[in-house]
């Protein structure tokens, strides 16, 4: 009788206060290490963009890898990393954002995607939403369509999930 979003919710760590004091951080490896969580959790996914029909996956550096990968080969669809700055050898772009403290920079290869490409972004987790606004920012300069920003765990205290929408994006969420 327990729902997918339920059984994934159950295999969420929290770490209480990592990488700093008051921070309760949601670690999603125990869904990874387990290979029935795994399985009920990219078959989330499956369903929903088996439908959707993304023509390519985007993602974020480095838990959205993860999924994005495994997603994308199910759905017989490219993946394409958007990473850290410095990481990636042929031309790029990049986005820069703020932080709570500082600024971060995301970077992606100009040939990676090309316009009129219907993208999936996707990424473990959304907090300030930040990381994907920009993985949003990145796709869309290169002519891609974003057609939704995906990630397992929305922190919906932290505003971003909002914000995304406010900005135009379509944001799905397995639980929060
Ligand atoms: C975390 C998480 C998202 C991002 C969410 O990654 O995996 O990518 O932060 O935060 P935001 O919505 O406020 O942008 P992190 O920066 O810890 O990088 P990592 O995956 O390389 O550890
Ligand atoms: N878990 C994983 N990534 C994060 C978190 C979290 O709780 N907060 C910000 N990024």
């Amino acid at each position: 009788g327990q729902s997918p979003a339920e059984y994934i919710k159950q295999h969420i760590r929290t770490v209480p206060d990592w990488p700093s004091p008051g921070i309760q951080f949601r670690d999603i490896t125990p869904l990874l290490s387990n290979p029935r969580v795994f399985r009920v959790l990219i078959d989330q996914f499956v369903h929903r963009y088996f439908d959707l029909r993304p023509s390519a996956i985007a993602g974020l550096d480095a838990r959205g890898f993860i999924i994005g990968s495994v997603l994308a080969y199910e759905l017989n669809v490219g993946f394409v990393p958007i990473r850290k700055k410095g990481k990636l050898p042929f031309t790029t772009v990049e986005e820069t954002y703020e932080l709570e403290y500082g600024s971060a920079t995301v970077e992606m290869h100009t040939d990676a995607v090309k316009p009129g490409d219907r993208v999936l972004l996707i990424d473990d987790l959304i907090a300030t939403g930040g990381t994907m606004m920009a993985g949003m920012r990145l796709l869309e300069r290169l002519g891609a369509q974003v057609i939704e920003g995906a990630a397992i765990v929305d922190l919906p205290e932290l505003g971003g999930s909002q914000r995304l929408r406010a900005g135009g994006l379509r944001v799905h969420t397995l639980v929060s």
